[in-house]
């Protein structure tokens, strides 16, 4: 037996620009992004539902490109694609996707520029990270959570046989950039989602964040600018902090910190067939989790109480019907989520519990009976409320 042996290393920057109103004819941050000494094409995605609340930003897209033509040329104007989780739920928008990429010859030196929530975001990404093995992804998220969260991130996803994020790859992108403008149209319920990652990568990650949310629970439920452009800054700060020191940014192993609240929130998403949002989702996982971890006597009363009272300060019920569905066999049907979220992370069973702030532990089983106790905690709680 012989064996040869190198080790390929690839380094990536993940650069994520913040910016306002990014497609002002004087605003240079997109020009920065993607400019360099040789021409390239450009392709545009922009997501229904901002640019029906938008309809100048057709226009000033077109307009921005046009005056920069030598150097990006947009190939057509703006694509209008449907976004929000309909879009991760079938290939087809991918198929569609890379039948327009193909007809205008975008190449792996060509950009596309992806403008919508993260689930738009999602299909973009898995669109171009398998058109010719990977174009260079430009990123424009439009909601809070995606700002903060999964638009700074390398991964992407489309639910499949039922099964949310079941198909994906992790490519990071080239650009990313936080228009905060855009975030003026979201309605309220989708600018609060995405608090629920900036809890949950506090609760794992920064004590202090934790507390500064704490202080800022009256503004950011009146979604105050100041507020909001904070919170996402930090979330940005942590993930891509995590994503380049965690020593393992595509995710090898088991342990996932950051999936914190997402085993319960993934299956309560598919229960629901996501009349509940992916942030409300991870908001009800975490008060699980927390809850559970307070019973198991790894997180003390008061960390798990501080806990759940921001998570509904901010706004987010802790608890829906649909933890009480039962599958076929009679079975508490938000149990089997642990069994498909070991499945989807491949290996052993870990899950991320708390037992303190930026305190973790993996546990490798969690005992169904008290799964069930802390659902009725909380179900209990709701009830009283
Ligand atoms: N890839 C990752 O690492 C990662 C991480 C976390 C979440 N996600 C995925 O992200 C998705 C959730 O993303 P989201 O919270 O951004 O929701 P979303 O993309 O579903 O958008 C929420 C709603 O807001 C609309 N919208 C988007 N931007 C708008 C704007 N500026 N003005 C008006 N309406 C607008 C959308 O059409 C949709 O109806 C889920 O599918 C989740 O699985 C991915
Ligand atoms: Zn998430």
């Amino acid at each position: 037996m012989s064996i040869i042996r190198r080790t390929i290393q690839v380094a990536w920057e993940l650069r994520v620009f913040f910016t306002e109103h990014a497609f002002a004819p004087d605003n240079t941050t997109v020009n920065d992004a993607l400019a360099d000494a040789t021409p390239r094409k450009v392709f545009v995605l922009l997501e229904d539902s901002l640019a029906q609340a938008r309809p100048d930003l057709e226009h000033q897209i077109q307009n921005y490109f046009s005056t920069r033509a030598h150097q990006l040329r947009l190939v057509r104007p703006p694509l209008f694609v449907c976004g929000g989780e309909p879009a991760k739920n079938s290939i087809t928008l991918v198929t569609d996707l890379l039948g327009q990429l193909h007809r205008h010859h975008i190449d792996r030196q060509s950009y596309l520029v992806a403008i919508g929530g993260g689930a738009l975001l999602d299909v973009a990404g898995f669109t171009a990270a398998t058109a010719h093995r990977g174009l260079r992804l430009v990123r424009l998220p439009t909601t809070t959570l995606s700002q903060a969260d999964s638009g700074v991130g390398v991964k992407n996803s489309l639910n499949a046989f039922g099964h949310k994020n079941l198909l994906g790859t992790f490519a990071p992108p080239f650009a990313v950039i936080n228009d905060f403008n855009l975030l003026g149209t979201l309605p309220s319920r989708d600018k609060r989602s995405g608090y629920a990652e900036a809890v949950k990568i506090a609760c794992v990650r920064d004590a202090r964040f934790f507390a500064e949310m704490e202080q800022a629970a009256g503004p950011l439920v009146a979604f105050d600018d100041a507020a909001m452009k904070h919170l996402i800054h930090r979330c940005v700060e942590l993930n891509l902090e995590h994503l380049a020191t965690g020593g393992d940014p595509f995710e090898a192993a088991s342990a996932r910190p950051l999936d914190f609240g997402h085993w319960a929130g993934h299956k309560l998403e598919e229960l629901s067939g996501f009349r509940i949002t992916h942030g409300e989702a991870v908001a009800i996982g975490m008060a699980l989790d927390v809850t559970y971890a307070r019973l198991a006597g790894l997180l003390d009363p008061g960390t798990a109480h501080r806990i759940l009272q921001l998570l509904q300060q901010l706004g987010f019920p802790l608890f829906a019907d649909e933890l009480l569905n039962s599958d076929d066999d009679g079975q508490p049907a938000i149990l089997s989520g642990l069994e498909e979220f070991r499945e989807h992370l491949g290996g052993q069973l870990s899950v991320t519990l708390l037992t303190g702030l930026a305190r973790t532990v993996q546990v490798h089983e969690m005992d169904p009976a008290r799964i069930m106790a802390a659902v009725g905690e909380l179900h209990h709680h709701a009830e009283k409320s």
